[in-house]
């Protein structure tokens, strides 16, 4: 298999992507919902998935595609190449802010991540990485990530997890969210992941994302040295919906063991 050609053809195809999206800003977006009134989907999440799926099949028919939008396959197991998309996240900050958004892709070997590319269209940030080969925003090599506390750190969660409608407890986020010196919440969690790998927030936490929001940042927060499981601590299956703990080294341990050991997550 040439990984650099395929590398390279996925780097093209984002970047494209991206272009395409930002030359729909002054168009009026057609949009709809899904499972439910504030779980939306646009014709641009569309189309660019359909967008990656023609050129995958073009260049590599016998690839399978993992798409939020349903236009790919249906994975059944993780032999061979799967290409995960979300084609964008966070849909809603598309909709509401033209910001705050990004284009996702892992392509993984056999469940073992290759290669994860996150595109900020707005700022045209690319972030990229090839396992074992280092990761990189554009064309610049980002740092090994180095070890925090939490009392120095800033953790990415999310607000919404307090509503009585979800099955989690809660309460067991409290002292984590009173011990760190802050909190943000992106509502992308693409980008969150990847504010993990730049330092710009020191772990994110998610009770519940699919393959297609993680896949790609998974593969660039590993080789920065930063780790991500589910939040009992186990390494991502990547064909089920789960709960993600990403956080520099250290951190994610402890996060673990001091605060989340507790609960039914
Ligand atoms: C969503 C975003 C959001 C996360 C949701 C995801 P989408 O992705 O990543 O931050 O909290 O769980 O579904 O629907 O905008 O691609
Ligand atoms: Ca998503
Ligand atoms: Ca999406």
């Amino acid at each position: 298999m040439n990984w650099e050609n395929i590398y390279k053809l996925a780097l093209t195809w984002v970047k494209e992507a991206g272009e395409r999206i930002r030359s729909s800003f002054d168009q009026t977006l057609n949009i709809q919902t899904k499972s439910n009134a504030n779980d939306l989907v646009t014709n641009m999440d569309k189309e660019i998935e359909q967008f990656f799926i023609g050129k995958i099949r073009e260049s590599f028919p016998d690839h399978k595609i993992l798409g939020e939008e349903g236009f790919g396959d249906e994975l059944k197991d993780l032999e061979g190449i799967a290409w995960m998309i979300d084609p964008i996240d966070g849909t809603m900050n598309f909709i509401h802010q033209q910001r705050n958004f990004a284009i996702s892709l892992g392509i993984y070997e056999n469940g073992i991540g290759r290669i994860g590319i996150i595109y900020d269209v707005v700022h045209d940030e690319l972030y990229h990485a090839f396992k074992g080969k280092g990761a990189y925003l554009n064309d610049k090599v980002l740092p090994a990530l180095s070890e925090t506390n939490i009392q120095e750190s800033i953790i990415a969660l999310n607000a919404t997890w307090v509503m009585k409608n979800h099955r989690i407890d809660h309460n067991l986020l409290i002292p984590l969210v009173r011990d760190a010196r802050g909190t943000r919440s992106y509502g992308t969690a693409a980008l969150e992941m990847i504010y993990v790998a730049t330092g710009r927030v020191d772990a994110y936490i998610s009770m519940r994302l699919s393959p297609w929001d993680f896949a790609g940042g998974a593969v660039i927060v590993e080789e920065l040295g930063g780790i991500v499981t589910n939040l009992r601590g186990e390494k991502l299956e990547f064909l089920n919906k789960d709960s993600l703990l990403v956080a520099k080294p250290g951190l994610h341990q402890t996060i673990l063991k001091d605060y989340l050991k507790e609960g039914k997550w």
